[in-house]
C-alpha cells in the first residue's frame, strides 16, 4: 500500500487526513494528545481499528508530555488522558480496548519513573500497530479461503487500510483474494452521508488496481437480485457476545437483502472489536452525528433550513443474518456466543 494511515514519527502522531481524500493526500503531524483526540472526533482518522491504534499512540504522546512530580500524579493524569480519548466516539469498541490496554500497562509497571513509563507506552503504541497489521493479514487469509473461486464482492463503508493500521479487514480479505486471482469485481456502496465508500474504498481499491464499481447505497439490492454479487464482506465497529454486529449505517439493509437473495454475509473484524461484556447489539451505543452531514454537501444546502434530521452513524445487524465472523484467530460460525468467545480466548 502506498499510503500510511497512522504513524509515530519523532514524538509526533502522523495521520493521513481522510476528510480530504480522494482530492488531496495530506498528512497531519499532531503534537499533543488533545490534537490526536480531536482528530479522532473530527474523523481525520476513522474506522474502528485505526481509531484504536491512533488512541494508543495519542495516549503515549500525552504520557511523554506530562509534567508531574510523582508516579501517583502520573497515574492520575494518565487516567484523565484515558477519559479524553474515551469521550471522542462512542461506538468503536477498539477505542475503549485501546484505552484499557494502555492503562493496564501503566498498572503493570507501578515502580517505573514517569519518563520510563512514557517510553514503555510509546513502544506499546507501535506494538499495537504491528499487531493490527498482522491481524488484518491473518483475516485476509481466513476470509479469502471462504470464497468459492473468482468472486464478485459487495462491501459497505470503508473497512480498508485507511480504517486499520494497513491492509484492512473486509478489504484485507478482498486484497488477499485479489492476490490469489479471485476477485472479478468489488461493488462499493457510496455510504451516505459521510461517503466513506465513494471517497475512501473506491480510492484505495482503484489505486491498488483492484476492479471496483461504485454504486449508491440504494442500488445494492438490485445488484444482488440481478445475480451480480457472490458474497458481501463488511467490517464492524463492535460485535456483541451473541454475534450482533454494529457497523456503518446501512449495513443492516445490506444484510437483509443478502439473506433474501441467498448470498453469504461475512463480517471481518479483529478480536479487539469483539465486546464480550455486551451481551447483544441492543446495548451498543450508537453515535448520533451532526445533521449538517445530511442537509449539506460541499457547502450546498440539500434540504430546507430548520428541517428535523436524524443521523445515527451505525446500525445493528442481528447475528441471525451473519453467515460468519472472520477474525485473526479464525472464523466464527453460529452459535456465536460459543464460537466468538473461543476466538477471543485464542487471541490472548
Ligand atoms: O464512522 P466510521 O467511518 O469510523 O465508520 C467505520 C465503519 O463503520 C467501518 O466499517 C468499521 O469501523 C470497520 S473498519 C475496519
Amino acid at each position: 500500500m502506498s499510503f500510511e494511515t497512522v504513524a509515530w514519527n519523532a514524538g509526533e502522531v502522523v495521520l493521513i487526513d481522510q476528510r480530504r481524500l480522494p482530492g488531496e493526500e495530506i498528512y497531519l503531524r499532531l503534537k499533543t494528545a488533545v490534537e490526536v483526540a480531536e482528530a479522532i472526533r473530527d474523523m481525520v482518522v476513522r474506522g474502528a481499528p485505526a481509531i484504536g491504534v491512533t488512541a494508543c499512540m495519542g495516549l503515549a504522546l500525552g504520557a511523554t508530555q506530562l509534567e508531574v512530580k510523582s508516579r501517583a500524579e502520573f497515574n492520575e493524569r494518565f487516567a484523565d488522558l484515558g477519559r479524553l480519548f474515551a469521550a471522542t466516539r462512542p461506538t468503536a469498541r477498539n477505542l475503549f480496548w485501546a484505552v484499557a490496554r494502555m492503562q493496564s500497562l501503566v498498572a503493570a509497571h507501578p515502580d517505573k519513573a514517569p519518563g520510563d513509563m512514557a517510553a514503555i507506552l510509546v513502544a506499546e503504541g507501535e506494538r499495537v500497530k504491528q499487531e493490527d497489521l498482522r491481524a488484518c493479514h491473518a483475516m485476509g487469509r481466513h476470509g479469502a479461503a471462504l470464497l468459492e473461486g473468482p468472486s464478485r464482492i459487495l462491501t459497505h463503508c470503508n473497512a480498508g487500510g485507511l480504517a486499520t493500521a494497513g491492509y484492512g479487514t473486509a478489504l484485507g480479505i478482498i486484497r488477499a483474494a485479489h492476490a490469489a486471482g479471485n476477485i472479478t469485481m468489488v461493488y462499493a456502496d457510496e455510504t451516505r452521508p459521510f461517503l466513506q465508500g465513494a471517497r475512501l474504498t473506491a480510492w484505495e481499491l482503484h489505486r491498488d488496481l483492484i476492479p471496483v464499481t461504485l454504486i449508491t447505497d440504494s442500488m445494492s439490492g438490485l445488484m444482488m437480485r440481478r445475480g451480480n454479487v457472490d458474497a458481501v464482506v463488511v467490517g464492524s465497529d463492535r460485535i456483541a457476545a451473541n454475534g450482533d454486529v454494529a457497523n456503518k449505517i446501512g449495513t443492516y439493509l445490506v444484510a437483509v437483502a443478502a439473506r433474501d437473495n441467498n448470498i453469504p454475509f461475512y463480517v471481518a473484524a479483529p478480536t479487539t472489536t469483539v465486546d464480550l461484556d455486551t451481551p447483544t447489539g441492543d446495548t451498543i451505543p450508537i453515535e448520533e452525528r451532526d445533521p449538517d452531514e445530511i442537509t449539506m454537501m460541499g457547502g450546498v444546502r440539500l434540504a430546507p433550513e430548520g428541517i428535523q434530521v436524524a443521523n445515527p452513524a451505525f446500525d445493528i445487524t442481528p447475528a441471525r443474518l451473519v453467515t460468519a465472523i472472520i477474525t485473526e484467530t479464525g472464523v466464527a460460525r453460529p452459535p456465536y456466543t460459543e464460537s466468538l468467545a473461543a476466538l477471543v480466548a485464542a487471541a490472548s
